[in-house]
């Protein structure tokens, strides 16, 4: 096993910029694990297949080929070969994903799917349930929190850097109700890991929260 260093937190806790900056740092191979469940939504919607239909996606769950790799510096997701790194963040998955990563069934081929990448490698990965439950012997865990409001204005500035058309309150409400339904989903509940270390961006800038968490890792390396 490699060093594992956790990062759980919400939608829009900034924990995928804040994971890419920290493996760079420390060389630790980073992996965003919610880049995995977008997959498997991107997989069904593409298919056809609604998040009732279980025999439909254990069919899917079989054959999927889900590779994270980095090129050129720049992280990429292949699902079944094609580079569909663009695609799961599209807001047709955004909206879709959240259902599908509910399924035990799902979860059950993800989670070791996992946990085989920090077999080889120093690995930073960020997600909902990596302190809780892929890694919870983890070397250092984070909760990255944030203000509802917040994440919903950072969601809001980007939508309009990447020219999406949004409002505020629509994020907003987009939030809310994607952060209910993790939190309050029957599988795998997103909670905080009793032992995480809780780091609330809220109030920081991506420096800070890097330069906070980097601080709890050095700590742990020495
Ligand atoms: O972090 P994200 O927005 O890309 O996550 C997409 C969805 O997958 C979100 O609904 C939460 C879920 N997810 C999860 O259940 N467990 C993880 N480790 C990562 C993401």
């Amino acid at each position: 096993m490699g060093f594992v260093v956790a990062i759980d937190g919400p939608a829009g806790s900034g924990k995928g910029t804040i994971t890419k900056l920290i493996a760079e740092k420390r060389n630790l191979v980073s992996i965003d694990t919610g880049a995995m469940y977008r997959c498997v939504a991107l997989d069904c919607l593409n298919k056809g297949i609604k998040p009732n239909d279980i025999e439909g996606i254990k069919a899917i769950l079989e054959n999927i080929n889900i590779e994270l790799t980095k090129e050129n510096g720049e992280q990429k997701v292949f699902l079944n070969g094609e580079d569909v790194s663009r695609e799961i963040r599209e807001p047709r998955v955004n909206e879709a994903v959240s259902p599908f990563s509910a399924i035990k069934e799902v979860r059950d081929i993800i989670t070791p799917m996992q946990r085989k990448m920090a077999e080889k490698q120093d690995i930073i990965m960020e997600g909902r349930d990596i302190g809780t439950v892929v890694f919870p012997n983890a070397d250092v865990k984070i909760f990255l929190d944030v203000s509802l409001e917040e994440s919903a204005r950072r969601r809001y500035k980007q939508n309009l850097e990447n020219g999406i058309e949004t409002t505020y309150e629509n994020e907003l409400e987009k939030l809310k109700q994607r952060n209910k339904y993790d939190s309050e989903r029957d599988i795998v509940p997103f909670v905080k890991a009793e032992d995480a270390i809780l780091v609330d961006s809220t109030n920081m800038s991506i420096d800070e929260v890097v330069e906070t968490i980097l601080k709890i890792i050095d700590e742990k390396l020495k």
